[in-house]
Protein backbone atom coordinates (compact mmCIF):
# COMPACT_ATOMS: atom_id res chain seq x y z
CA UNK A 1 0.00 0.00 0.00
CA UNK A 2 1.37 3.49 -0.66
CA UNK A 3 2.27 5.98 2.12
CA UNK A 4 -0.17 9.38 2.77
CA UNK A 5 1.60 12.02 1.89
CA UNK A 6 0.86 12.78 5.67
CA UNK A 7 3.09 9.96 6.89
CA UNK A 8 6.16 10.82 4.99
CA UNK A 9 8.80 12.51 7.18
CA UNK A 10 12.02 12.86 4.86
CA UNK A 11 15.31 12.86 7.06
CA UNK A 12 13.34 12.06 9.68
CA UNK A 13 12.57 16.47 9.97
CA UNK A 14 10.86 17.12 7.15
CA UNK A 15 7.14 16.31 7.53
CA UNK A 16 5.52 16.56 3.72
CA UNK A 17 2.27 18.46 4.56
CA UNK A 18 0.12 18.82 0.82
CA UNK A 19 1.06 18.17 -2.62
CA UNK A 20 1.71 22.01 -4.33
CA UNK A 21 2.46 20.58 -8.02
CA UNK A 22 4.56 18.21 -10.05
CA UNK A 23 6.76 19.22 -12.57
CA UNK A 24 9.36 17.54 -15.50
CA UNK A 25 11.76 16.54 -12.66
CA UNK A 26 10.11 15.95 -9.75
CA UNK A 27 7.26 16.20 -6.90
CA UNK A 28 6.97 19.67 -4.98
CA UNK A 29 5.33 19.10 -1.33
CA UNK A 30 4.33 21.94 1.05
CA UNK A 31 5.59 20.25 4.50
CA UNK A 32 7.33 21.45 7.96
CA UNK A 33 10.57 21.74 9.26
CA UNK A 34 10.38 19.27 12.73
CA UNK A 35 13.37 21.11 14.26
CA UNK A 36 13.18 24.43 13.40
CA UNK A 37 9.30 24.31 13.37
CA UNK A 38 8.82 26.37 9.94
CA UNK A 39 6.79 25.92 6.99
CA UNK A 40 9.28 24.63 4.00
CA UNK A 41 8.60 23.44 0.50
CA UNK A 42 9.81 19.88 -0.51
CA UNK A 43 10.79 18.99 -3.73
CA UNK A 44 11.59 14.61 -4.26
CA UNK A 45 13.23 14.01 -7.81
CA UNK A 46 11.38 11.69 -10.15
CA UNK A 47 12.55 8.45 -9.61
CA UNK A 48 13.93 8.37 -13.18
CA UNK A 49 16.26 11.19 -13.16
CA UNK A 50 17.59 9.66 -9.29
CA UNK A 51 18.74 6.60 -11.34
CA UNK A 52 21.60 7.36 -12.12
CA UNK A 53 24.17 8.01 -8.74
CA UNK A 54 26.46 10.79 -11.17
CA UNK A 55 23.21 13.20 -11.56
CA UNK A 56 22.58 12.54 -7.95
CA UNK A 57 26.15 13.64 -6.54
CA UNK A 58 25.59 16.19 -9.54
CA UNK A 59 22.51 17.70 -7.93
CA UNK A 60 24.03 17.73 -4.28
CA UNK A 61 26.76 19.65 -5.90
CA UNK A 62 24.58 22.29 -7.70
CA UNK A 63 22.02 22.46 -4.51
CA UNK A 64 25.23 23.37 -2.49
CA UNK A 65 26.45 26.24 -4.47
CA UNK A 66 22.53 27.48 -5.37
CA UNK A 67 22.75 27.35 -1.13
CA UNK A 68 25.17 30.07 -1.09
CA UNK A 69 22.74 32.72 -2.92
CA UNK A 70 21.47 34.95 -0.84
CA UNK A 71 18.83 37.68 -2.71
CA UNK A 72 15.22 38.69 -1.78
CA UNK A 73 14.41 37.65 -5.53
CA UNK A 74 15.77 33.66 -4.79
CA UNK A 75 14.44 31.43 -3.01
CA UNK A 76 16.39 30.29 -0.35
CA UNK A 77 17.78 26.32 -0.23
CA UNK A 78 17.82 24.73 2.93
CA UNK A 79 19.26 21.62 2.60
CA UNK A 80 18.94 19.17 0.51
CA UNK A 81 18.91 14.94 1.32
CA UNK A 82 18.22 11.68 0.03
CA UNK A 83 15.75 9.25 1.02
CA UNK A 84 16.04 5.64 0.60
CA UNK A 85 13.67 4.18 -1.51
CA UNK A 86 12.85 0.51 -2.82
CA UNK A 87 14.02 1.48 -7.04
CA UNK A 88 17.03 3.37 -5.03
CA UNK A 89 17.81 6.58 -3.06
CA UNK A 90 15.24 9.28 -4.32
CA UNK A 91 17.20 12.72 -3.69
CA UNK A 92 15.31 15.78 -2.10
CA UNK A 93 15.72 19.19 -2.09
CA UNK A 94 14.14 21.24 1.10
CA UNK A 95 13.57 25.22 0.53
CA UNK A 96 11.97 28.12 1.40
CA UNK A 97 8.37 28.24 0.77
CA UNK A 98 6.80 30.38 -1.19
CA UNK A 99 3.86 32.23 -1.03
CA UNK A 100 1.73 33.71 -4.41
CA UNK A 101 1.55 32.14 -7.73
CA UNK A 102 3.61 31.41 -10.35
CA UNK A 103 3.79 33.58 -13.77
CA UNK A 104 2.40 30.67 -15.50
CA UNK A 105 -0.66 30.66 -13.27
CA UNK A 106 -0.70 34.56 -13.66
CA UNK A 107 -0.57 34.24 -17.45
CA UNK A 108 -3.28 31.87 -17.83
CA UNK A 109 -5.25 35.30 -17.09
CA UNK A 110 -3.33 36.54 -20.64
CA UNK A 111 -0.82 38.90 -20.71
CA UNK A 112 0.30 41.50 -18.14
CA UNK A 113 -0.06 45.07 -18.68
CA UNK A 114 3.15 46.29 -20.23
CA UNK A 115 4.13 48.07 -17.36
CA UNK A 116 3.63 45.82 -14.91
CA UNK A 117 5.27 42.68 -17.37
CA UNK A 118 8.30 45.07 -17.41
CA UNK A 119 9.02 46.01 -13.51
CA UNK A 120 8.28 41.93 -13.09
CA UNK A 121 10.99 41.15 -15.91
CA UNK A 122 13.36 43.68 -13.99
CA UNK A 123 12.75 41.71 -10.76
CA UNK A 124 13.98 38.44 -12.31
CA UNK A 125 17.04 40.18 -13.63
CA UNK A 126 17.74 41.43 -10.58
CA UNK A 127 18.04 37.93 -8.94
CA UNK A 128 19.78 36.92 -12.49
CA UNK A 129 22.20 39.27 -11.76
CA UNK A 130 23.34 38.27 -8.36
CA UNK A 131 23.25 34.51 -9.25
CA UNK A 132 25.47 35.34 -12.07
CA UNK A 133 28.01 36.99 -9.87
CA UNK A 134 28.02 34.24 -7.47
CA UNK A 135 28.78 31.74 -11.13
CA UNK A 136 25.82 30.22 -11.32
CA UNK A 137 23.73 30.29 -14.37
CA UNK A 138 19.97 29.23 -13.48
CA UNK A 139 19.69 27.36 -17.07
CA UNK A 140 15.53 26.90 -16.41
CA UNK A 141 14.53 30.70 -16.54
CA UNK A 142 10.70 29.74 -17.49
CA UNK A 143 7.12 31.18 -16.14
CA UNK A 144 6.62 27.93 -13.97
CA UNK A 145 9.63 28.54 -11.78
CA UNK A 146 9.32 32.53 -10.96
CA UNK A 147 6.60 33.06 -8.56
CA UNK A 148 5.02 36.61 -7.90
CA UNK A 149 5.21 37.37 -4.27
CA UNK A 150 3.93 41.14 -5.23
CA UNK A 151 2.76 43.30 -7.49
CA UNK A 152 6.36 43.73 -9.00
CA UNK A 153 8.28 41.26 -6.52
CA UNK A 154 9.41 37.80 -7.40
CA UNK A 155 11.06 34.35 -6.08
CA UNK A 156 12.72 32.44 -8.31
CA UNK A 157 12.92 28.80 -7.84
CA UNK A 158 15.18 25.65 -8.63
CA UNK A 159 18.49 27.39 -9.27
CA UNK A 160 21.33 24.85 -10.35
CA UNK A 161 18.34 21.94 -10.70
CA UNK A 162 18.81 21.83 -14.39
CA UNK A 163 22.32 22.10 -14.82
CA UNK A 164 22.40 18.75 -12.17
CA UNK A 165 21.06 16.84 -14.70
CA UNK A 166 21.31 18.72 -18.13
CA UNK A 167 25.31 18.58 -18.02
CA UNK A 168 27.25 16.48 -20.11
CA UNK A 169 23.50 15.20 -21.05
CA UNK A 170 20.74 15.66 -23.62
CA UNK A 171 17.43 17.56 -23.07
CA UNK A 172 15.68 14.83 -24.34
CA UNK A 173 15.44 11.70 -22.66
CA UNK A 174 15.19 8.44 -24.18
CA UNK A 175 11.10 8.20 -24.06
CA UNK A 176 11.32 11.32 -26.24
CA UNK A 177 10.48 14.35 -23.36
CA UNK A 178 12.35 17.00 -23.27
CA UNK A 179 13.76 18.01 -19.61
CA UNK A 180 12.08 21.15 -19.11
CA UNK A 181 10.41 22.88 -21.56
CA UNK A 182 11.80 23.87 -24.83
CA UNK A 183 9.83 26.77 -25.13
CA UNK A 184 12.68 29.52 -22.95
CA UNK A 185 15.78 27.22 -24.70
CA UNK A 186 18.87 29.35 -25.69
CA UNK A 187 20.43 28.12 -29.33
CA UNK A 188 23.91 27.03 -27.47
CA UNK A 189 21.62 24.80 -24.72
CA UNK A 190 19.98 22.80 -27.71
CA UNK A 191 22.53 22.27 -29.72
CA UNK A 192 24.70 21.60 -27.04
CA UNK A 193 27.48 24.46 -27.02
CA UNK A 194 29.11 26.15 -24.14
CA UNK A 195 26.73 27.81 -21.64
CA UNK A 196 26.82 30.99 -19.78
CA UNK A 197 25.28 33.49 -18.29
CA UNK A 198 23.93 34.57 -21.40
CA UNK A 199 21.84 31.63 -21.75
CA UNK A 200 19.49 32.96 -18.92
CA UNK A 201 19.38 36.53 -20.85
CA UNK A 202 18.04 34.50 -24.22
CA UNK A 203 15.29 32.62 -21.42
CA UNK A 204 14.64 36.29 -20.25
CA UNK A 205 13.97 37.24 -23.92
CA UNK A 206 11.22 34.76 -23.89
CA UNK A 207 9.85 34.99 -20.84
CA UNK A 208 9.24 38.59 -21.36
CA UNK A 209 7.85 37.82 -24.98
CA UNK A 210 5.20 35.92 -23.03
CA UNK A 211 4.36 38.35 -20.18
CA UNK A 212 3.80 40.98 -22.68
CA UNK A 213 1.72 38.73 -25.70
CA UNK A 214 0.46 35.66 -23.56
CA UNK A 215 2.70 33.43 -25.86
CA UNK A 216 6.60 32.43 -26.41
CA UNK A 217 8.50 33.63 -29.47
CA UNK A 218 8.45 30.14 -30.53
CA UNK A 219 5.33 27.31 -30.27
CA UNK A 220 5.31 24.26 -32.51
CA UNK A 221 3.58 20.90 -32.57
CA UNK A 222 6.33 19.42 -31.28
CA UNK A 223 9.79 19.98 -28.63
CA UNK A 224 11.92 19.26 -32.07
CA UNK A 225 9.83 21.64 -34.16
CA UNK A 226 10.29 24.67 -30.99
CA UNK A 227 13.82 23.92 -30.47
CA UNK A 228 14.11 24.04 -34.52
CA UNK A 229 12.72 27.58 -34.45
CA UNK A 230 15.14 28.33 -31.56
CA UNK A 231 17.84 27.49 -33.97
CA UNK A 232 17.00 28.94 -37.24
CA UNK A 233 13.90 30.94 -37.39
CA UNK A 234 13.59 34.62 -36.46
CA UNK A 235 11.16 35.50 -33.44
CA UNK A 236 8.32 37.45 -34.18
CA UNK A 237 8.22 41.26 -33.57
CA UNK A 238 5.93 41.54 -30.44
CA UNK A 239 4.69 44.89 -31.76
CA UNK A 240 2.48 42.60 -33.95
CA UNK A 241 0.86 40.98 -31.58
CA UNK A 242 0.36 44.12 -29.47
CA UNK A 243 1.02 46.99 -31.27
CA UNK A 244 0.81 49.54 -28.09
CA UNK A 245 4.79 47.90 -26.98
CA UNK A 246 7.06 50.58 -27.14
CA UNK A 247 9.52 50.16 -29.81
CA UNK A 248 12.10 50.42 -27.49
CA UNK A 249 11.02 47.15 -25.33
CA UNK A 250 11.02 45.27 -28.42
CA UNK A 251 14.24 46.22 -28.79
CA UNK A 252 15.49 44.73 -25.91
CA UNK A 253 13.81 41.40 -26.51
CA UNK A 254 14.90 41.01 -29.87
CA UNK A 255 18.30 41.61 -28.84
CA UNK A 256 17.77 38.98 -25.76
CA UNK A 257 16.57 36.46 -28.15
CA UNK A 258 20.04 36.74 -30.39
CA UNK A 259 21.19 33.06 -32.20
CA UNK A 260 24.34 34.21 -30.83
CA UNK A 261 25.16 35.20 -27.17
CA UNK A 262 27.59 37.60 -28.56
CA UNK A 263 24.59 39.13 -29.98
CA UNK A 264 23.02 39.36 -26.28
CA UNK A 265 23.14 41.95 -23.24
CA UNK A 266 26.65 41.41 -21.86
CA UNK A 267 24.99 40.62 -18.56
CA UNK A 268 21.93 40.81 -16.62
CA UNK A 269 22.40 44.39 -15.60
CA UNK A 270 22.74 45.62 -19.20
CA UNK A 271 19.65 44.28 -20.00
CA UNK A 272 17.61 45.88 -17.10
CA UNK A 273 18.77 49.09 -17.36
CA UNK A 274 17.87 48.40 -21.05
CA UNK A 275 14.27 47.69 -19.79
CA UNK A 276 14.42 50.78 -17.98
CA UNK A 277 15.77 53.08 -20.37
CA UNK A 278 12.75 51.68 -22.67
CA UNK A 279 10.24 52.60 -20.34
CA UNK A 280 11.54 56.31 -20.26
CA UNK A 281 11.63 56.48 -24.02
CA UNK A 282 7.85 55.37 -24.01
CA UNK A 283 7.23 57.78 -20.71
CA UNK A 284 5.68 55.02 -18.84
CA UNK A 285 5.68 55.01 -15.21
CA UNK A 286 9.72 53.80 -14.16
CA UNK A 287 10.56 50.55 -12.70
CA UNK A 288 11.64 50.64 -9.19
CA UNK A 289 14.57 50.14 -7.65
CA UNK A 290 16.76 46.67 -7.46
CA UNK A 291 15.60 45.77 -4.36
CA UNK A 292 12.35 44.89 -3.95
CA UNK A 293 9.27 47.49 -3.42
CA UNK A 294 6.63 48.35 -0.94
CA UNK A 295 3.70 45.99 -0.61
CA UNK A 296 0.80 47.13 -3.53
CA UNK A 297 -0.28 50.19 -3.68
CA UNK A 298 -3.70 51.48 -5.26
CA UNK A 299 -1.56 53.48 -8.35
CA UNK A 300 -0.54 49.95 -9.81
CA UNK A 301 -4.29 48.63 -9.80
CA UNK A 302 -4.67 52.56 -11.55
CA UNK A 303 -1.83 51.57 -13.92
CA UNK A 304 -3.24 48.33 -15.24
CA UNK A 305 -6.23 49.95 -15.33
CA UNK A 306 -5.40 52.24 -17.66
CA UNK A 307 -3.04 49.83 -19.69
CA UNK A 308 -5.84 48.07 -20.44
CA UNK A 309 -8.42 50.51 -21.35
CA UNK A 310 -6.10 52.90 -22.78
CA UNK A 311 -8.37 53.18 -25.94
CA UNK A 312 -10.92 54.65 -24.06
CA UNK A 313 -8.75 56.87 -21.96
CA UNK A 314 -6.68 58.60 -24.83
CA UNK A 315 -7.76 59.38 -28.72
CA UNK A 316 -6.06 57.27 -30.98
CA UNK A 317 -6.54 56.67 -34.53
CA UNK A 318 -8.87 54.09 -34.02
CA UNK A 319 -11.42 55.83 -31.85
CA UNK A 320 -11.85 58.26 -34.46
CA UNK A 321 -11.87 55.68 -37.05
CA UNK A 322 -15.08 54.53 -34.53
CA UNK A 323 -16.39 57.88 -34.05
CA UNK A 324 -16.29 58.61 -37.64
CA UNK A 325 -18.42 55.41 -38.51
CA UNK A 326 -21.17 56.50 -35.80
CA UNK A 327 -21.37 59.98 -37.48
CA UNK A 328 -21.60 58.57 -40.88
CA UNK A 329 -24.36 56.03 -39.75
CA UNK A 330 -26.30 58.78 -38.53
CA UNK A 331 -25.92 60.58 -41.49
CA UNK A 332 -26.38 57.75 -43.59
CA UNK A 333 -29.87 57.17 -41.77
CA UNK A 334 -31.11 61.00 -42.04
CA UNK A 335 -30.27 61.19 -45.47
CA UNK A 336 -32.08 58.79 -46.94
CA UNK A 337 -29.39 56.94 -48.67
CA UNK A 338 -30.84 53.47 -48.83
CA UNK A 339 -34.70 53.98 -49.60
CA UNK A 340 -35.97 51.01 -47.34
CA UNK A 341 -38.11 51.61 -44.93
CA UNK A 342 -36.10 49.39 -42.51
CA UNK A 343 -32.72 50.83 -43.34
CA UNK A 344 -32.63 54.33 -41.78
CA UNK A 345 -33.57 52.77 -38.08
CA UNK A 346 -30.81 50.10 -38.32
CA UNK A 347 -28.37 52.88 -39.29
CA UNK A 348 -29.80 54.73 -36.41
CA UNK A 349 -29.53 51.88 -33.95
CA UNK A 350 -26.09 50.58 -35.26
CA UNK A 351 -24.82 54.57 -34.89
CA UNK A 352 -25.97 54.87 -31.68
CA UNK A 353 -24.83 51.08 -30.25
CA UNK A 354 -21.38 52.64 -31.51
CA UNK A 355 -21.71 55.65 -30.17
CA UNK A 356 -22.47 53.98 -26.55
CA UNK A 357 -19.39 51.27 -26.96
CA UNK A 358 -16.92 53.66 -27.98
CA UNK A 359 -15.53 54.05 -24.29
CA UNK A 360 -15.57 50.78 -23.65
CA UNK A 361 -14.31 49.20 -27.35
CA UNK A 362 -13.14 50.71 -30.61
CA UNK A 363 -13.25 47.14 -32.51
CA UNK A 364 -16.77 46.84 -31.07
CA UNK A 365 -18.28 49.99 -31.74
CA UNK A 366 -16.84 49.87 -35.43
CA UNK A 367 -18.11 46.82 -35.94
CA UNK A 368 -21.73 47.98 -35.75
CA UNK A 369 -21.68 51.83 -36.95
CA UNK A 370 -19.42 50.67 -40.27
CA UNK A 371 -22.28 48.24 -41.74
CA UNK A 372 -24.49 50.66 -42.49
CA UNK A 373 -22.12 52.94 -44.07
CA UNK A 374 -20.20 50.53 -46.40
CA UNK A 375 -23.86 49.15 -47.46
CA UNK A 376 -25.12 52.87 -48.63
CA UNK A 377 -21.90 53.53 -50.15
CA UNK A 378 -22.46 49.76 -52.30
CA UNK A 379 -26.26 50.98 -53.09
CA UNK A 380 -25.44 54.72 -54.20
CA UNK A 381 -22.21 53.62 -56.12
CA UNK A 382 -21.48 51.76 -59.32
CA UNK A 383 -21.69 47.98 -57.33
CA UNK A 384 -25.35 48.16 -57.95
CA UNK A 385 -24.84 46.90 -61.32
CA UNK A 386 -22.38 44.24 -60.26
CA UNK A 387 -24.92 40.93 -59.81
CA UNK A 388 -25.72 39.79 -63.40
CA UNK A 389 -26.45 36.35 -63.08
CA UNK A 390 -23.98 33.55 -62.16
CA UNK A 391 -21.80 34.25 -64.77
CA UNK A 392 -18.33 32.79 -63.35
CA UNK A 393 -16.22 35.56 -63.55
CA UNK A 394 -18.25 37.46 -61.07
CA UNK A 395 -18.67 34.46 -58.55
CA UNK A 396 -14.54 34.20 -58.60
CA UNK A 397 -14.68 38.19 -58.21
CA UNK A 398 -17.13 37.70 -55.40
CA UNK A 399 -15.31 34.55 -53.48
CA UNK A 400 -12.35 36.61 -53.70
CA UNK A 401 -14.31 39.30 -51.75
CA UNK A 402 -15.78 36.72 -49.60
CA UNK A 403 -12.36 35.17 -48.47
CA UNK A 404 -10.67 38.83 -47.90
CA UNK A 405 -13.65 39.47 -45.47
CA UNK A 406 -13.16 36.64 -43.75
CA UNK A 407 -9.20 37.51 -42.90
CA UNK A 408 -9.72 40.63 -41.95
CA UNK A 409 -12.81 39.51 -39.30
CA UNK A 410 -10.43 37.09 -38.32
CA UNK A 411 -7.44 39.76 -37.72
CA UNK A 412 -10.35 41.70 -35.87
CA UNK A 413 -11.14 38.32 -33.54
CA UNK A 414 -7.18 38.18 -32.91
CA UNK A 415 -6.19 41.71 -32.03
CA UNK A 416 -8.38 44.03 -29.74
CA UNK A 417 -5.93 46.92 -30.85
CA UNK A 418 -5.75 46.15 -34.66
CA UNK A 419 -9.45 45.09 -34.54
CA UNK A 420 -10.98 48.51 -35.32
CA UNK A 421 -9.14 48.85 -39.13
CA UNK A 422 -9.78 45.56 -40.22
CA UNK A 423 -13.47 45.74 -39.19
CA UNK A 424 -14.02 48.54 -41.35
CA UNK A 425 -12.41 46.55 -44.24
CA UNK A 426 -14.25 43.78 -43.64
CA UNK A 427 -17.29 45.95 -44.48
CA UNK A 428 -16.32 47.14 -47.46
CA UNK A 429 -15.11 44.04 -48.78
CA UNK A 430 -18.05 41.87 -47.45
CA UNK A 431 -20.61 44.44 -48.74
CA UNK A 432 -18.87 44.37 -52.06
CA UNK A 433 -19.30 40.51 -51.79
CA UNK A 434 -22.40 40.31 -51.34
CA UNK A 435 -23.41 42.64 -54.10
CA UNK A 436 -21.80 40.23 -56.41
CA UNK A 437 -23.07 37.47 -55.32
CA UNK A 438 -26.52 38.16 -54.65
CA UNK A 439 -29.34 40.03 -56.79
CA UNK A 440 -31.89 42.54 -55.02
CA UNK A 441 -33.93 40.56 -53.47
CA UNK A 442 -31.67 38.40 -50.73
CA UNK A 443 -28.75 42.04 -50.96
CA UNK A 444 -30.85 43.65 -47.93
CA UNK A 445 -31.59 40.58 -45.91
CA UNK A 446 -28.27 38.96 -45.70
CA UNK A 447 -26.74 42.38 -44.98
CA UNK A 448 -29.18 42.82 -41.92
CA UNK A 449 -27.81 38.97 -40.94
CA UNK A 450 -24.42 39.40 -41.23
CA UNK A 451 -24.97 43.18 -39.21
CA UNK A 452 -26.47 41.07 -36.06
CA UNK A 453 -23.90 38.30 -36.37
CA UNK A 454 -20.91 40.49 -36.30
CA UNK A 455 -22.55 42.66 -33.31
CA UNK A 456 -22.47 39.27 -31.48
CA UNK A 457 -19.12 38.11 -32.48
CA UNK A 458 -17.71 41.00 -31.84
CA UNK A 459 -19.29 41.36 -28.10
CA UNK A 460 -18.48 37.98 -27.60
CA UNK A 461 -14.77 38.76 -28.28
CA UNK A 462 -14.72 41.12 -25.39
CA UNK A 463 -16.65 39.32 -23.01
CA UNK A 464 -13.88 36.65 -23.71
CA UNK A 465 -11.05 38.93 -23.09
CA UNK A 466 -13.22 40.57 -20.18
CA UNK A 467 -12.99 37.13 -18.24
CA UNK A 468 -9.62 36.63 -19.19
CA UNK A 469 -8.55 39.68 -17.89
CA UNK A 470 -10.43 38.98 -14.67
CA UNK A 471 -9.13 35.35 -14.42
CA UNK A 472 -5.64 37.33 -15.04
CA UNK A 473 -6.41 39.74 -11.90
CA UNK A 474 -7.68 37.01 -9.81
CA UNK A 475 -4.47 35.24 -10.18
CA UNK A 476 -2.63 38.22 -9.54
CA UNK A 477 -4.60 38.98 -6.37
CA UNK A 478 -3.45 35.84 -5.26
CA UNK A 479 -0.22 36.56 -5.56
CA UNK A 480 -0.25 40.06 -3.85
CA UNK A 481 -3.22 39.40 -1.73
CA UNK A 482 -5.68 42.02 -1.19
CA UNK A 483 -5.49 45.40 -2.27
N1 LIG B 1 9.49 26.95 -3.07
C1 LIG B 1 8.22 26.81 -3.41
N2 LIG B 1 7.23 27.37 -2.67
C2 LIG B 1 5.94 27.23 -3.00
N3 LIG B 1 5.50 26.53 -4.07
C3 LIG B 1 6.43 25.96 -4.86
C4 LIG B 1 7.82 26.06 -4.58
N4 LIG B 1 8.49 25.37 -5.55
C5 LIG B 1 7.56 24.89 -6.38
N5 LIG B 1 6.32 25.23 -5.99
C6 LIG B 1 5.04 24.87 -6.63
O1 LIG B 1 5.15 23.57 -7.13
C7 LIG B 1 4.82 23.55 -8.52
C8 LIG B 1 5.66 22.50 -9.22
O2 LIG B 1 7.01 22.91 -9.25
P1 LIG B 1 8.07 22.13 -10.13
O3 LIG B 1 9.36 22.88 -10.07
O4 LIG B 1 8.10 20.70 -9.70
O5 LIG B 1 7.41 22.19 -11.57
P2 LIG B 1 7.77 23.02 -12.86
O6 LIG B 1 8.50 24.25 -12.49
O7 LIG B 1 6.50 23.15 -13.63
O8 LIG B 1 8.69 22.05 -13.68
P3 LIG B 1 10.27 21.78 -13.54
O9 LIG B 1 10.38 20.47 -12.87
O10 LIG B 1 10.72 21.75 -14.95
O11 LIG B 1 10.86 22.90 -12.74
C9 LIG B 1 5.08 24.97 -9.00
O12 LIG B 1 4.29 25.27 -10.10
C10 LIG B 1 4.71 25.80 -7.78
O13 LIG B 1 3.32 26.02 -7.78
MG1 LIG C 1 10.16 24.32 -11.21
Amino acid sequence: MEARVEDTVLGDRYELVEKLGQGGMGTVHRGVDRRLRRTVAVKQLSSVLAHDPQSRARFRREAHAAAALNHPAVATIHDVGEEPHPDGPRPYLVMEYVQGATLAEVLQGGPLPVVDAINTACAVLDALRHSHECGIVHRDIKPSNIMLTGPDTVKVLDFGIAKAFTENATRITGSGAAIGTPAYLSPEQINGSEIDHRADLYAMGCLLHELLTGQPPFRGESPFSVMHQHLFAAPEPVSLLRPQIPPAVEAVILRALGKDPKERFADAGQMRAALVDALTQASMPTVQAPTPGPPATRSDARTALRDRFRFSLRPSADSALALLGCLLSLLCARGRLVDTAHFGWVAIAAGAVGLVTLPWSTRLSCAVSWGPVAEALAVNSELRRAYIGWHHSYVAIAALLALAAACCLISAARSRERGAGSLVAFWFTATASIWYFLDDLHKLFVFYLLLALVAVAAVSWEAVEFVRHRAGDRGRRRAFGPR
